[in-house]
């Protein structure tokens, strides 16, 4: 027998030794439920925010925090909470995702949503739904009672009726804020592209939640109403997997909002998690990094991630983003950019 194969046997015979032997399993801490959304990010700053104005989106980011925890807390689902967490924000017209969304260049709203599970990667969502009050219930029923990922269009709210899912007239969705901001858009176009004219409430404004409950499954959710004065028909990243939208359990979950034309290219969400499982980066560290692809492209926006042991972050390159997390140590608010240590 050579000196290597006696080195083999006893390092088997050690490795079986130390098989054999039976060894203590090390505690492992229940994981603790997180969840974290958004309202939308763009030009929102202090200077130009009326202290009422603060307070309502803060009441709206708190009713929204308070809906998904209420289902962490009582042991539910990942998916659950971060669904619950988008229906009241959709709700509020504060938010550009229901009630309240941005009107099309046609005078109409044209919604999409997007929701993933964690647990086996399953996705439902919705594009152009006109329709059906709660896109986000929509992109549910998709992923849990039909054997595809999305609708689009008319089939899509007919699936959405047929699931019995609440279904109201299109201009359920008007609000005087909103109709002004159309007019102020095709007013003032001269000819000029819309692109150069929107400001950033006009171009931004999508919802979403991320949530890691507490048997460690992810799930993530967003939905939006998209740009005003878009192009009949025009989809943004929001309902689309993977750009929006992704959850993988164990690696990350991700909800953005942006531009969404630049978040499709980029691929925003999964490049954030496929940064996190093959590079071993932090979900800080993957946002930034796929954050600064989509501005190389022209774009901006933000993303809420989540790791597998419930890390959140916030990443955003736009001045604020309306965003908060809750979880059973407590929970927070924020709208505006954190000045960064030794800044003015
Ligand atoms: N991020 C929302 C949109 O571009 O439609």
């Amino acid at each position: 027998m050579t000196l290597k194969s006696l080195t083999i046997l006893a390092a088997t015979g050690l490795f079986l030794a130390a098989c054999a032997t039976p060894v203590e399993p090390e505690p492992v801490a229940a994981p603790e439920w997180h969840l974290a959304i958004h309202g939308g990010a763009g030009v929102i700053l202090r200077e130009t925010m009326t202290p009422e104005e603060e307070a309502a989106y803060t009441a709206g980011l708190n009713e929204a925090l308070a809906a998904g925890a209420a289902v962490l807390r009582e042991g539910g689902s990942a998916v659950d909470a971060v669904q619950a967490a988008v229906i009241p924000m959709e709700n509020n017209p504060l938010f550009n995702a229901g009630y309240g969304a941005v009107f099309a260049a046609n005078g109409t709203h044209e919604l999409d949503a997007s929701i993933m599970d964690g647990r086996d990667r399953d996705a439902g969502a919705v594009a152009g739904v006109m329709r059906v009050k709660n896109p986000i219930l929509a992109a549910r029923a998709v992923m849990d009672n039909s054997e595809h990922v999305m609708f689009a269009g008319p089939g899509a709210d007919q699936f959405a009726d047929a699931q019995g899912l609440e279904m109201v007239v299109n201009t359920y969705f008007d609000t005087d804020r909103r109709r002004q901001a159309l007019d102020r858009l095709l007013e003032s176009r001269e000819g000029k592209p819309l692109a150069a004219l929107r400001t950033d409430e006009e171009r931004f404004g999508t919802v979403g939640a991320v949530a890691i409950d507490s048997a460690g499954n992810l799930a993530a959710a967003t939905t939006t109403g998209g740009m005003t004065a878009k192009a009949a028909g025009r989809v943004g990243d929001a309902p689309l997997i993977g750009a929006a939208t992704y959850a993988e359990n164990g690696v990350c979950a991700v909800s953005a909002t942006g531009h969404g034309e630049y978040f499709i290219r980029v691929g925003v969400a999964k490049t954030i998690c496929d940064r996190v499982k093959f590079e071993d980066e932090s979900v800080g560290v993957a946002a930034a990094v796929a954050l600064g692809e989509v501005a190389d492209l022209g774009g901006d926006g933000g993303v809420i991630v989540i790791d597998g042991a419930g890390n959140v972050d916030f990443v955003f390159n736009s001045p604020g983003m309306y965003r908060g997390e809750i979880s059973a140590s407590g929970s927070s608010t924020a709208i505006f950019r954190e000045p960064a240590a030794g800044d003015e």
